[in-house]
């Protein structure tokens, strides 16, 4: 990609088309954790996780979820629909773990009784912070129906992951998402769904197979994700 992207996040690029309502994502081989704290350069990394976010959209659509993924350009770029995003990082959690698991005391792994819905609203100077659906609304950041809309998508979205992952053994323990608004006001998820983004554990084993590999060096993180890829691929191959 020689063109200066329009955006770069910490493991993504963003590059603009002809057409405005259509972007370019490319998935980088960066990992950072502790808000930049710790960077490295993973060979595969991006490619992988490119892979992974397209099964993964792929699936979401296929069960009539829209979302802003309309397909693969090379290994590491999806042609996106252009959004306005919502400022907010909405996590679903299924079991306790990160961050949930150290504000209550308690040690990871527990089966939740019902999926969590935590709003984190997008402000770097705030450093992200846990809030309300309400106070959102009370930003002007969100409609109260958009949070519902939201809420009961994730969950949706939940489902449908933690069952196909499952199929694969894998254990959706939490993840996070992102949403944004097309031109005409739809609704879509956005960003990526990897093991960036979500925490999967072996279901036989317990072991991470995600980014928690690099957040606490628990070993090495590219043959793990695509433990993840082949998984998916080989589970689609049995369908
Ligand atoms: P947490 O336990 O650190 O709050 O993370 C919950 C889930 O959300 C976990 O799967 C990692 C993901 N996540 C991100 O993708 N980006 C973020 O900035 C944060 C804080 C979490």
């Amino acid at each position: 990609m020689e063109a200066a992207p329009l955006y770069a996040g910490k493991a993504k690029s963003l590059y603009p088309t002809d057409d405005p309502d259509q972007l370019l994502m490319v998935y980088r081989d960066d990992a950072t954790a502790g808000n930049g704290a710790k960077h490295a350069r993973l060979a595969g990394k991006g490619e992988l996780n490119a892979a992974i976010s397209a099964v993964a959209f792929g699936w979401l659509e296929a069960e009539g979820i829209p979302t802003h993924f309309l397909g693969r350009v090379d290994p590491v770029t999806h042609r996106v629909q252009a959004l306005r995003m919502l400022p907010v990082e909405v996590v679903v959690r299924n079991r306790l773990a990160g961050s949930l698991a150290s504000r209550l005391g308690q040690p990871e792994g527990m089966a939740l009784p019902e999926p969590v819905v935590e709003f984190y609203y997008k402000d770097d100077a705030l450093g992200d912070p846990m809030v309300l659906g309400e106070h959102l609304v009370a930003l002007g950041k969100m409609d109260l129906d958009q949070v519902g809309r939201v809420r009961a998508s994730a969950l949706a979205v939940n489902r449908i992951l933690a069952a196909r992952l499952g199929r694969a053994g894998l254990e959706l323990v939490d993840f996070k998402l992102e949403y944004g608004l097309s031109r005409g006001g739809e609704l879509l998820v956005g960003d990526e769904i990897s093991p960036d983004t979500a925490r999967l554990w072996d279901r036989a084993t317990g072991e991470r197979l995600d980014k928690d590999r690099f957040r606490r060096d628990l070993g090495e993180l590219v043959p793990a994700y695509r433990e993840v890829l082949d998984r998916l691929e080989r589970d689609h191959a049995t369908l």
